[in-house]
């Protein structure tokens, strides 16, 4: 019998999740999907939450549940709210989902479960060394890791060059809201990762999100000392991180 995980990964414009294959890093079921409740609040997000659990297991409540989250979740509670409402901000967003799924839940930091699949199951699976995972979607997620060790909630989206917050200016939203091509926006992108580059030195660089399925298209025009990959796992590893967390979570 797999060992089995519910993931859910909530960002700014959808809410999606699957059932998880947590020692195979693979999804048991199609991926269901909502748009985010508008204003992104608490108890609009739990409930859609919930439906979508519930689709996934089919009401058992006993399957642990993972959620990641566009901001700093630190030891459960929602510590951040860039593209999310503020109302997350100091929220017990365990206690929240807990009552809501009645069940164990685990919440962490949408990048830093990203992270976890690419280092378990993607891009940087047995890599040793300091590893940065970036998401490129309606923020910039970045996420750390030496020899396999996560240190959460790295924020390195809101790195502040040329005066200001840089996800504004270089993340994959940016690219859309100004209508960059990919060789103006890899001009943006050179100077956020040589920036990381110059305060990190990272022996491996990966690139997610979703738009990291075009990584040939901007990829290759970058310049820096570390390898630099796109991500294997793509638009599913934000669930898969958080199942596998989750489920890891459920047996201490
Ligand atoms: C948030 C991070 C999040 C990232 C990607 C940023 O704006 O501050 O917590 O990981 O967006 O969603």
């Amino acid at each position: 019998m797999a060992k089995r995980a519910i993931g859910i990964d909530i960002g700014g414009t959808g809410i999606k999740g699957a059932l998880v294959d947590v020692k195979k890093g693979t999804l048991l079921s199609d991926r269901v999907r909502t748009e985010t409740p508008a204003g992104g609040r608490p108890d609009d997000i739990a409930r859609v939450v919930a439906e979508l659990v519930g689709q996934l297991d089919g009401g058992s409540r006993s399957l642990p549940v993972g959620i990641c989250f566009p901001a700093v979740v630190q030891h459960g509670r929602t510590m951040s709210a860039a593209n999310i409402s503020s109302e997350w901000i100091g929220l017990d967003a365990d206690g929240l989902f807990e009552r809501t799924l009645g069940r164990h839940v685990h919440v962490v930091n949408d990048a830093d479960a990203a992270g976890v699949a690419e280092m378990q199951f993607g891009a940087a699976k047995d890599q040793r060394g300091l590893v940065l995972m970036t998401t490129l979607g309606t923020g910039i997620g970045t996420a750390l890791f030496i020899n396999g060790q996560l240190l959460p909630n790295a924020e390195l989206g809101h790195l502040e060059i040329d005066g200001v917050d840089y996800e504004t200016k270089a993340s994959f939203a940016a690219k859309e809201r100004e209508k960059l091509s990919f060789s103006d926006w890899a001009v943006r992108l050179q100077k956020y990762y040589s920036r990381l580059e110059a305060l990190f030195s990272p022996d491996l660089i990966i690139v997610g999100g979703g738009v990291s399925k075009q990584h040939e298209q901007f990829l290759p025009l970058l310049k820096l000392n570390a390898k630099i990959v796109p991500a294997l796992k793509r638009n599913s590893a934000g669930i898969l991180g958080a199942a596998a967390l989750a489920y890891n979570n459920s047996e201490d």
